[in-house]
């Protein structure tokens, strides 16, 4: 069992978080429950839950569509109303189970319903147990852009039951990886030597509190993205800008498959910058190519990026700012980038498979 304390809360890794959970419940005497998850976690990971918290066996159930496009102002106000048909008053408790989708929509429900209402996070995807459930931002999807609208609230616990991986498919495995090596690339090299060779399935419970607890050292020292928590964006602003551009194709990608994507393209500004030598580069693509087979992209379109690139929340007055790795295990934040030397990176990804 890992315990490890984050801003006025609790992540517990292991096989007794029920146990925390029903005691959580009893000591706050919530007034009602509502349980938020998708078709999936209602199947897989609900009996779970309810056989074993006996408390909320008469929690009030929100069922969404699983995937990213339930991340949505609609699915939002569905909450909301479901709170409402119900009674929800100051003193009910939200409880998330299920992936980064389910934590990030009923965080955010949870965190605006009443000005704020109790939530608690159940992660079930390896990218939510190891970064999503953890550090406090919630939100949804908004006008085509990732996260444009959300708020930075805090769960009351995160309770990770590694168990639940066993029904995750292997392609959202992989997803939430990409996020653990990325911890260990801005951070931890000797994490990163760690990852290398792992067998991850294996060492699951280790790697992910190892994730956890990197994490949490940044957000808590900087809970509001002011300095930096923004090492943690490093992959995201071109990765995030892909993951748009190709929601709702054919090519359409998981955020953990966007990231690592954006994580080689960003890497060779790092080397543009001269942060970052041929050999640190030429480890990281290795490295990726072997653990997450990425592909070409076929229609990267330039100008769709920057565009997206502008609205992104990392973007300030229109310039692009980076955090990019400057060594394996190492990362500074709000670095100039100029179109040419992204355009550059781009290349280099598109001509590396
Ligand atoms: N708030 C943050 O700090 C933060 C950080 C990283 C990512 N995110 C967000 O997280 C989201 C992605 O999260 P995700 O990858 O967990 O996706 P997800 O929530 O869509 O879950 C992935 C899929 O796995 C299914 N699933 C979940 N648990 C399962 C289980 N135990 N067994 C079988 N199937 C299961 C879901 O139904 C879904 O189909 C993105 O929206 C991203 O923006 C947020």
């Amino acid at each position: 069992m890992y315990l490890i304390k984050s801003n006025g809360y609790d992540v517990e890794i292991g096989i007794k978080i029920f146990k925390s959970i029903s005691s959580l419940i009893t000591k706050k005497k919530y007034s009602s429950h509502f349980i938020i998850c998708d078709e999936n976690t209602f199947q897989f990971c609900l009996p779970n839950l309810i056989s074993n918290c006996p408390k909320l066996r008469e929690a009030h159930i929100i069922e969404l569509e699983s995937g990213e496009a339930s991340k949505s102002l609609e699915f939002s106000a569905h909450v909301w109303q479901t709170l409402i048909e119900n009674k929800a008053d100051k003193n009910s408790l939200v409880v998330n189970l299920g992936g980064g989708v389910v934590s990030d929509l009923g965080g955010f429900c949870a965190s605006t319903y009443k000005r704020g209402i109790d939530f608690i996070n159940i992660p079930t995807t390896l990218l939510s147990m190891a970064d999503a459930s953890v550090g406090g931002k919630t939100g949804i999807d908004f006008s085509g852009l990732k996260n444009s609208i959300g708020t930075f609230t805090q769960p009351k616990g995160v309770f990770i039951d590694p168990d639940f991986l066993e029904t995750l498919p292997s392609r959202h495995f992989q997803n939430g990886l990409a996020e653990i090596f990325k911890i260990a690339l801005i951070c931890d090299k000797k994490f990163w030597n760690e990852l290398k060779t792992a067998d991850v399935k294996v060492a699951a419970k280790d790697i992910i509190a190892k994730g956890v607890a990197l994490k949490n050292k940044i957000v808590s020292k900087d809970p509001f993205d002011n300095g930096i928590r923004k090492t943690l964006n490093f992959g995201h602003t071109i990765g995030h800008a892909i993951e748009s551009m190709l929601l709702g194709s054919s090519n359409e990608l998981l955020h953990g498959e966007a990231i690592v994507i954006g994580m080689l393209i960003e890497s060779h500004l790092s080397y543009q910058k001269k942060l970052f030598s041929k050999n640190e580069l030429d480890e990281v693509l290795n490295v990726f190519k072997n653990v997450f087979q990425p592909n070409k992209i076929n229609d990267l379109n330039l100008d769709s990026i920057f565009e997206l690139m502008k609205n992104d929340k990392k973007s300030t007055n229109n310039k692009f700012q980076f955090a990019l790795i400057d060594k394996i295990g190492s990362c500074k934040f709000d670095l100039a980038v100029s179109d040419l030397q992204i355009k550059k990176a781009i290349e280099f990804y598109n001509t590396s498979f």
